[in-house]
């Protein structure tokens, strides 16, 4: 059928669109970027993120945990405060809001009804909206103020691969532009180090095998699987559980490592699989420790780590890019887990069981 051609030699559209990946961050870089090498974005856009006082991340699911990462962005970069809100909670308990709120809703599809259900709330209330979307004639991408484009292709496979890590890309160019134009100090080029990070996607991508092997060892028979890291790999970790859960049904949760100690620990059993991500400098000794507190109670342990700060005993080192944007990089042998763990365990991987790709009821 139509579905087979578009898949091209790939079996399935989730292993296609991870591959796809440093396409996509070569897209951005060329449409967000003038012929003079500075950033393109919407002047009503800029405006709007110079004059709130404060910026409220709405979205679900993936989308969701792009919009953590793209809070660390905002705040470190562009120094705006920023809330991250899973939309059907907010729509039911809305916080107390700021005097300039600006809402950035991030949505693949452009189409989810709890996202845009808080979209209406806050036209009504009068609030500036900004959609970040992978369709740009979408629902929420139409009712927005404004919106700002993913350019990743259509995304077929229910799990979202591509859609995060572009989510997270064009969050890093709006922070430094909005950065830029308030006369930040910045001391990297955005798009060169999206053009490394790129590259190390390229170099994970033709990794397939060794992350098979991974799956094939840690998580063939597993029946839970946990995920730690902290500061921004704490985010991903979310990620890589959704991820996990979504297409192999193994029962995933990402903790924060210094949360360990605080209850989950007590579920570490003789051979229970805990990845740690392990990219950044100044938790790298503190995750260290969480990841030999779990073995000392049995897990079989995962290091994913980046290059610089690994250690011999790593399962798997990944390229160095720049500290804020390793969630670009460090997602995608994650992804590749979860792909590897799903096939093996013969799940339909495009199609996982009780999930949609867009869910436009509340
Ligand atoms: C569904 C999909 C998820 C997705 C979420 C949000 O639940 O199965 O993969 O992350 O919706 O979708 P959106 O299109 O708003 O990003």
């Amino acid at each position: 059928d139509a579905n087979d051609i578009e898949k091209g030699t790939y079996p399935h559209f989730m292993l296609k669109e991870i591959d796809e990946q440093p396409f996509v961050m070569r897209k951005i870089i060329r449409e967000y970027q003038t012929e003079n090498n500075e950033l393109k974005l919407d002047q009503n856009i800029r405006q709007a993120m110079n004059s709130c006082d404060r910026i409220y991340i709405i979205a679900a699911g993936t989308s969701y945990h792009a919009g953590l990462v793209g809070k660390e962005f905002i705040e470190k970069l562009a120094n705006v405060p920023v809330e991250v809100h899973i939309a059907s909670e907010f729509s039911y308990n809305m916080p107390l809001l700021s005097e300039k709120p600006l809402f950035i809703f991030i949505s693949q599809s452009g189409e989810t009804a709890d996202s845009r259900a808080v979209l209406v709330k806050i036209k009504e209330m009068g609030h500036p909206a900004l959609t970040i979307t992978n369709v740009p004639g979408s629902t929420l991408s139409r009712e927005a103020d404004y919106t700002l484009n993913l350019y990743a292709g259509p995304e077929i496979a229910v799990a979202s691969t591509k859609a995060y890590t572009a989510q997270i890309a064009v969050l890093a160019i709006l922070a430094v532009d909005t950065a830029k134009t308030k006369g930040l100090p910045l001391d990297f080029d955005p798009m060169q180090e999206l053009a490394i990070v790129a590259n190390a996607m390229e170099v994970l991508t033709d990794q397939k095998e060794a992350i098979e092997d991974l799956a094939r060892k840690y998580l063939h028979t597993a029946r839970n699987a946990f995920f730690i890291g902290r500061s921004v790999d704490y985010h991903v970790c979310l990620e890589a559980a959704l991820k996990l859960k979504e297409i192999s049904y193994i029962q995933a949760e990402g903790f924060a490592g210094g949360e360990l100690k605080h209850g989950t620990i007590a579920l570490i059993e003789e051979g229970t699989p805990v990845i740690a991500i392990a990219t950044q400098e100044n938790v790298n000794y503190s995750i260290r420790g969480n990841v030999q507190e779990v073995v000392a109670r049995g897990a079989n342990d995962m290091v994913i780590s980046m290059k610089g700060l690994e250690r011999d005993t790593d399962a798997f080192v990944i390229p160095h890019v720049h500290e804020l944007l390793t969630p670009l990089v460090s997602v995608v042998p994650l992804q590749l887990l979860s792909y590897y763990a799903a096939l093996h365990r013969d799940c339909d991987v495009d199609k996982p069981r009780n999930l949609a790709k867009s869910v436009t009821v509340e």
